[in-house]
């Protein structure tokens, strides 16, 4: 469940990038963020995954607010909630498995284990085979699929990912989109932030529109 009561969001003495937002979201639902650039998608996903704190209001995710969590409740943030950025930040000098493995060297799992885990992971979005390649190695579709691997080895409840096919052709972005409807099959709660009509056209069923400030919570996708 994730659920936003009055927040505002603004960075400094700016304007408020969001204002007086509320909504909820069950568990299990799949959710697009939608609005042009510089509407507030990431600022929005950013206050979910608990990496930018609201300026008023409150942010609850699965029953824990994340605006009043102290620093060391941090960690159980970062399992409950995958997050896939715009920047994928994958490691550029270390193997594929090896950005996959890293969520996991700070959980004490076992070695073995860990790689069956990330093994696992990478296999669940089709990239058997390519463990041992360097990311510079692999497509954009590839490693935008890398960057969800590494989202969901620790298994988190929520996934939310920021513009995850911006940058690819249609078949890669196809290929992204059944990934997350995979997950989201299985009971993961999905956040997608993307201004693509198109994709949002196909595969929305509920969309959280930013744009210019105001705020809707719409049915399918916006028209
Ligand atoms: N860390 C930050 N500091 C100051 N301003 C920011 C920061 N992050 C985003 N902004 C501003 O907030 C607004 C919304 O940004 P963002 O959430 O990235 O929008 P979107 O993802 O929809 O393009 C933009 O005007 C952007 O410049
Ligand atoms: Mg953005």
């Amino acid at each position: 469940m994730i659920e936003f009561q009055h927040v505002f969001k603004s960075y400094g003495r700016s304007r408020n990038i969001l204002a007086d937002i509320n909504f909820r979201i069950e568990p299990g639902e799949f959710i697009f963020v939608s609005g042009p650039s510089g509407a507030g998608k990431s600022t929005l996903l950013k206050l979910i995954g608990g990496l930018e704190p609201p300026s008023r209001g409150s942010v609850h995710v699965n029953g824990h607010r994340v605006d009043k969590m102290p620093r060391r409740a941090a960690p159980y943030l970062r399992r409950a909630v995958g997050v896939i950025l715009q920047d994928m930040h994958l490691l550029q000098d270390r193997k594929a498995i090896d950005n996959v493995l890293l969520p996991l060297a700070v959980t004490g799992l076992e070695t073995r284990l860990a790689n069956t885990r990330a093994r696992a992971a990478m296999e669940k979005v089709g990239l058997s085979g390519k463990e041992d390649l360097y990311p510079v190695e692999m497509s954009g579709g590839e490693q935008q699929r890398l960057a969800i691997a590494r989202a969901i080895v620790n298994r988190p409840a929520i996934l939310i990912a920021d513009e995850p096919t911006a940058n690819l052709d249609e078949e890669s972005a196809r290929r992204i989109m059944q990934v997350f409807r995979d997950f989201n099959r299985v009971g993961v709660t999905t956040l997608i932030a993307s201004h693509d009509r198109a994709l949002m056209a196909a595969y929305a069923t509920r969309t959280l529109r930013i744009d210019a400030g105001r705020f809707s919570d719409i049915k399918g996708v916006h028209p």
